[in-house]
């Protein structure tokens, strides 16, 4: 089977930050089923992890770029909706608030709440033509915040206004939105919390990037009649 049959014949997921981490798991945990668009920055990298797939293309956009992100979502060819739509992609900005200037504000509602609504808008017709599930990994810090923490923890938050609000709009339409909390996983961005927190890295203390994906793959492919709203996961 070709690339372009197998697309046809799979129901489709774009997983934005699928180079790394937790959205590289999800890739790998919604691969027998769906055509995947791989999103990242970096097209070689992806191209790569696509060819190690069954089905899968690459995304390539830097998503804080609106013109960007709309030249690749007019690239793409969804004749039969999108299936899926996950949010993985985010950043970590840490500092207490007398160190952090508005630039670094800025850049983390950018990356973690503006680029996620303007994705999110661009994909609705198709989401909507397919009867979609857009995912959003969220965090704990989307519902509680601590010294160091205030403007990923602000991102958060407002992502889970995003999602709020989104659910509610789209429910008349068949897309329905899911709201993944994870605790701490054991990813790149993991270690950079550590080195801002001076800890150990204690890799046995956190949740594999697969577990989650796990909870990923549950609310994607939930029956019809049903929705996973909220869904916090974390070490135990
Ligand atoms: N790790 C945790 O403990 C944890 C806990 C709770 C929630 N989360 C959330 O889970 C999600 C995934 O986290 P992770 O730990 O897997 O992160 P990660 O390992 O740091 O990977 C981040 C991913 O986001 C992509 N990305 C970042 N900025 C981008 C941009 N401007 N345009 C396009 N892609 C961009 C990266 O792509 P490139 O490869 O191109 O850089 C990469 O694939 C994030 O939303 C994070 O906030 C993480």
């Amino acid at each position: 089977m070709t690339p372009a049959d197998a697309s046809t014949a799979r129901p489709v997921a774009l997983i934005t930050g699928a180079s790394r981490g937790i959205g590289r798991a999800i890739a790998d945990a919604l691969a027998a089923d769906h055509h995947l668009l791989l999103g990242g920055r970096d097209r070689d990298a992806l191209d790569e992890l696509a060819a190690g797939l069954p089905s899968a293309e690459p995304f390539a956009a830097d998503l804080t770029d609106p013109a960007a992100t709309a030249r690749a979502v007019e690239e793409l060819d969804l004749p039969e909706g999108l299936a899926a739509l996950v949010h993985s992609a985010g950043i970590l900005v840490s500092g207490r608030v007398d160190e952090l200037a508005a630039e670094d504000w800025s850049r983390s509602l950018t990356a973690n709440v503006a680029a996620v609504a303007d994705l999110t808008r661009l994909l609705l017709p198709a989401l909507r033509r397919a009867h979609g599930t857009v995912v959003t990994l969220n965090s704990g810090s989307g519902f509680s915040s601590g010294p160091g923490g205030g403007a990923y923890s602000a991102s958060k938050f407002a992502l889970r206004a995003l999602t709020d609000s989104l659910r509610e709009e789209e429910r008349a339409h068949g897309v329905r939105v899911s709201s993944i909390h994870p605790g701490r996983v054991d990813t790149d961005m993991q270690h950079e919390l550590r080195a801002y927190e001076h800890g150990d890295y204690e890799r046995e203390n956190y949740l594999r990037p697969a577990s989650v994906a796990a909870a990923v793959a549950f609310a994607v492919r939930a029956p019809s009649e049903a929705s996973v709203d909220v869904l916090s996961i974390r070490p135990r």
